[in-house]
């Protein structure tokens, strides 16, 4: 809660006075004005009110003495997959549960056939999210593919999507573009790159978790054969709430390793000599699914569904160039694209070292301002809470140390 002068005006918890679509307020400073922190977990109005509520009502199901538990758990899946499924406008049968974003390019790698990766490069950027590169170094000598991960320049905060382009041919089987990048905003040019691939035969993922619920991306117009991301982030769910989605085209082809009952049209067809993966996408399930993650995250996705998307990226993106200006003001090195047609939700600083970082995030803290560094890098991503209001305290802490 913000400390001093002002009326804080709430309605009951994570429920605040909500601020104009230029995020500017009144005079009352409202709860969570000062939250930056969507590249990370991401909040709204009323997410913990309405969590709450829907484990609340998942207790009470599973914990009552009937037989009504599964037809209630694994409806709250399906709405997870639907609402996912209808915001990046999915094919039917194309998205399902993963544990996270690791956990579904993995399962989409050991699911492809083995002549797509083996003698040939999978293909990624230097600035991918670490854990998918980690992963992929790992499973390289296992599935028999050479890494090529394209390089930063020199000094540059993000990979040139013209450096993706030249270092792809032919011998690409794989590629993973990061849509947006976790340490710099860097947002590549989704269809130029997509179109590239498509010519050299590649398949071709999209990592959207830092963009999914901020900028739109639509499955069929972007036509890259799978997705992954998780319901952190702009999205504002739980950790656990993971997604794969799949081209048809692409599923018909799939093996997945990863494989149990689930993975069958029929999850009661029990004979041991008679497994059969299902028609779509159901067979990258495996054991009995994890639901808990889908129940703590249906209330975000029904909130998002109900957003003015386009006011809500008018906000981010007015609220972004505020924070830049103050950046430049205080001097320091723009971390992130200056231009906003190449940045993503966040706008990234360069400071002074990483223990500059520190003293300044703590200082943020004092003021109610909610960021976070990675070394000497402090991100800063104004969402659905954040107002102007948090944007001056930023400032003024970054002017003044
Ligand atoms: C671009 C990107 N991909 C993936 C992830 C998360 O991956 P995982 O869900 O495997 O932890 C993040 C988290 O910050 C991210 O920024």
């Amino acid at each position: 809660m913000v400390k001093g002068q002002g009326t804080l005006i709430r309605r009951g918890p994570g429920e605040i006075e909500m601020t104009d679509q230029t995020g500017r307020t009144s005079d009352a400073q409202a709860e969570g004005d000062g939250y930056m922190l969507y590249h990370s977990i991401g909040q709204y109005p009323g997410k913990a009110r309405d969590m709450a509520a829907s484990l609340t009502a998942f207790a009470e199901c599973w914990g009552a003495a009937n037989d009504e538990q599964w037809g209630y758990a694994l409806g709250q899946r399906q709405r997870f997959i639907d609402l996912w499924s209808q915001l990046l406008n999915a094919p039917s049968a194309s998205l399902t549960t993963t544990e996270n974003v690791t956990s579904a390019l993995a399962a989409l790698i050991m699911a492809l056939p083995r002549e797509d990766l083996e003698g040939r490069v999978v293909l990624v950027a230097g600035d991918c999210f670490p854990s998918l590169h980690f992963l992929l170094t790992g499973l390289a000598d296992r599935y028999g593919f050479t890494l090529r991960t394209v390089p930063l320049r020199d000094g540059a905060h993000w990979v040139e999507d013209e450096d993706v382009i030249t270092a792809w041919g032919p011998e690409v089987g794989l590629a993973l573009l990061t849509w947006v990048s976790s340490t710099s905003s860097h947002r590549c040019v989704l269809e130029a790159l997509v179109a590239h691939g498509r010519k050299q035969g590649s398949l071709i993922g999209v990592d959207i978790t830092q963009a999914a619920g901020l900028f739109d991306y639509d499955c069929m117009a972007v036509a890259a054969d799978f997705a992954i991301s998780t319901s952190l982030k702009w999205m504002c769910g739980s950790p656990g709430g993971g997604i794969l989605q799949v081209m048809p085209d692409v599923i018909a082809r799939c093996q997945p390793s990863l494989r149990g009952w689930f993975s069958q049209d029929n999850i009661f067809s029990w004979d041991i000599n008679a497994f059969a993966y299902a028609p779509d996408i159901r067979r990258f399930d495996n054991g009995t699914p994890s639901v808990m993650a889908c129940v703590a995250t249906v209330p975000a996705l029904e909130w998002h569904a109900a957003q003015d998307w386009g006011a809500q990226l008018a906000k981010n993106r007015s609220l972004s160039e505020a924070i830049i200006a103050a950046s430049d003001a205080a001097g320091f090195e723009l971390a992130s694209p200056r231009d906003p047609a190449q940045r993503g939700g966040s706008v990234m600083v360069r400071l002074t070292d990483a223990d500059h970082a520190q003293t300044l995030l703590s200082k943020l803290r004092d003021v109610s301002v909610f960021a976070d560094a990675r070394g000497p890098i402090l991100r800063c991503s104004p969402g659905f809470m954040t107002t102007r209001a948090g944007i001056d305290r930023l400032a003024s802490v970054l002017t003044g140390g």
